[in-house]
């Protein structure tokens, strides 16, 4: 019997068990190969079925239009970072950035190392506690992109309702969120998302752009960093994180059998309710990060009164298997990520912990 716990990680995280399962019951013969998905020559049919269908299943869970493209990219969404201005930021235009987090902050400095970036928002001087206001009048129509990050992962906030941005294509980095509740991919010129909080394993990068967005993009970098390679060639123009793709298709199979987005995005409401009301009922015992306007369903960041009872909480909590609650260092307290592979049961057994070690110290 393997060791209980509760997964909180913030990335990578915790995993469907089903979809675990299933890989080690396929480990060592899949599809009756005789070898590991791992072993499989990424040109074969074997392999080629999986990664056809984890498109097909990400276009039916997020009802992807047919005028986008779906491709499978390595380098984690930080080089996206990169990707974004040199594929999409040509000479003459501008990036801007709502700045809501340190990821925001990651992107923008890409950016502004490939051409021209601003800020449009920002709410750093609030501690990115909530997400900043787009006042569309501000927006300028010579804008390549207007880029947003959907989750924060580090200060817990999440966008409720996406800014209008007009005939400006809005790019988000979906890396903490996708997939944890219906949106309408027609809204954005872009989303991109590392796998490895809602979608399966580090190692794969989910892109999904509009298809006029790639064909006028930038050729004249280098072959690899091109949307349109990898795109022409179905994300197969190297060898693409074979075993990770494979997990995303599991991952994705285990999303539709919970009812798609909006079944997840239901559980994951009940979830994060759970905690906030705890939070909410401990008449100040604990503190959440995020304004009510902003939190978020994925990370739910809050305090202690005090540095010592922030820290006897956390190792009280580890005694107890609950795992990755601290906070980040650059916010300090205590982070529960509970992205969709997080069960409701581990967030009742946070919530009752969290009770009772109130009902101790306060
Ligand atoms: C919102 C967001 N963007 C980007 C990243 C960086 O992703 P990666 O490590 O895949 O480069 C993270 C990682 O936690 C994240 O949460």
């Amino acid at each position: 019997m393997s060791k209980q716990v509760f997964n909180f990680n913030a990335g990578p995280s915790a995993l469907p068990k089903p979809v675990l399962e299933k890989a080690q019951e396929e480990l060592l013969n899949f599809g009756d190969s005789g070898m590991s998905v791992m072993e499989l020559s990424h040109r074969s049919k074997t392999y080629e079925a999986v990664h056809q269908e984890a498109k097909s299943l990400l276009t039916e869970l997020l009802e992807i239009p047919d005028n986008y493209e779906i491709l499978f990219l390595q380098g984690g969404a930080s080089l996206q970072f990169s990707m974004i201005p040199m594929n999409l930021l040509k000479e003459g235009k501008t990036a801007s950035f709502v700045m809501s987090g340190s990821w925001s902050e990651k992107a923008l400095k890409e950016a502004q190392l490939v051409g021209e970036a601003k800020i449009l928002s920002s709410s750093k001087d609030e501690n990115y506690r909530s997400i900043p206001e787009v006042n569309s009048s501000e927006i300028n129509a010579n804008d390549a992109y207007i880029h947003i990050t959907s989750n924060n992962t580090i200060f817990g906030t999440q966008w409720s309702t996406y800014p209008d941005t007009k005939d400006v294509p809005l790019i988000a980095d979906m890396s903490s969120d996708i997939l944890s509740r219906p949106i309408d991919v027609s809204k954005f010129g872009m989303i991109y998302a590392g796998a490895q909080k809602n979608l399966g394993p580090s190692g794969v990068t989910v892109v999904i752009i509009r298809k006029d967005l790639l064909e006028s993009a930038n050729d004249q970098i280098p072959t690899i960093l091109r949307y349109q390679t990898h795109a022409k060639a179905d994300s197969l123009y190297h060898t693409p994180p074979t075993f990770a793709i494979y997990m995303l298709r599991n991952v994705l199979q285990w999303v539709k059998d919970q009812g798609g987005a909006s079944g997840i995005a239901q559980t994951n409401a009940k979830k994060a309710q759970l905690l906030y009301a705890t939070i909410d009922e401990s008449n100040g015992f604990y503190t959440g990060h995020a304004t009510n306007e902003s939190r978020s369903h994925m990370n739910v960041t809050f305090t202690l009164q005090s540095e010592e009872l922030t820290k006897s909480f956390l190792s009280e909590a580890a005694e107890k298997g609950f795992v990755g609650l601290g906070g980040h260092r650059s916010v300090g307290g205590c982070r529960a990520s509970i992205y969709n592979a997080v069960p409701l049961e581990a967030c009742e057994a946070l919530r009752a912990f969290m009770v009772e070690f109130q009902n101790k110290h306060a």
